[in-house]
């Protein structure tokens, strides 16, 4: 397999930018595959979907077809051929997200489609169980941590055109994700064995990169 660095992390840790900028920087694929969460939140959410009901949620889960765009310069997601990369980043998708990826049934189908993405590698994959489930061979493995208040101040950031994502806010709803992502059964967030762990709180953005990129050439 050609190279996959697999990048995981709790939200708001930097994850798509370092992601992206690796990928740049090395001339690979980019992958988000909290995108592919949010997009079958999305349709869950457009279709009336209970998402907090996981049985009505699973039987649901094979039926919208999704599309990834993997240029670092321009992902994209699609949902039956529409785009939905705008829409999947509100915070109502944001706040359902957690009950939709905790569902089984939607996790198999979304790893799946995620190995086919990887295919015979040449990526960078972003998520929360990367190295530990979709790709646990990946020869670069990070995971990327930062205080929760930094994590909160960079989503905040993030949503600045929402009036109501405070810090304040935005720390209470990302800590409830957190814990969400954490502490569900299937694949939860952790620190998969032989993960680098970068705690990217007093780092700048091209730190981290360069810090992966080092990596990624020392494994070569
Ligand atoms: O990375 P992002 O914050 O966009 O991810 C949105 C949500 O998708 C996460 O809070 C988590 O519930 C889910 N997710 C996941 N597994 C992944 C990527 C994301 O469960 N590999």
């Amino acid at each position: 397999m050609s190279l996959v660095i697999a990048i995981d992390g709790p939200s708001g840790s930097g994850k798509s930018s370092a992601s992206k900028g690796v990928a740049r920087a090395l001339g690979l694929r980019y992958l988000d595959t909290g995108a592919m969460y949010r997009a079958m939140t999305w349709w869950m959410l457009a279709q009336g979907v209970p998402v907090q009901d996981a049985e009505a949620v699973a039987a649901r889960a094979g039926e919208p077809v999704l599309e990834c765009g993997t240029d670092p310069d321009a992902p994209t997601i699609a949902v039956d051929g529409t785009d939905v990369s705008g829409p999947i980043r509100t915070r109502e998708v944001t706040n359902a997200v957690s009950a939709v990826s905790a569902v089984p049934a939607v996790r198999e189908r979304l790893v799946r489609l995620q190995r086919e993405v990887i295919g015979a590698g040449g990526i960078v994959v972003e998520g929360r169980d990367i190295g530990t489930v979709v790709a646990p061979d990946a020869p670069v493995k990070i995971y990327l941590t930062a205080s929760e208040e930094t994590r909160a101040r960079r989503r905040a950031k993030d949503l600045a055109a929402d009036p109501a994502a405070t810090v304040a806010v935005t720390q209470a709803e990302q800590a409830r994700r957190d814990r969400l992502d954490s502490t569900r059964t299937a694949s939860p967030l952790t620190r998969a064995d032989g993960a680098h762990e970068i705690d990217s709180t007093e780092l700048g953005l091209t730190e981290v990169v360069e810090t992966v990129v080092r990596l990624a050439k020392e494994s070569t």
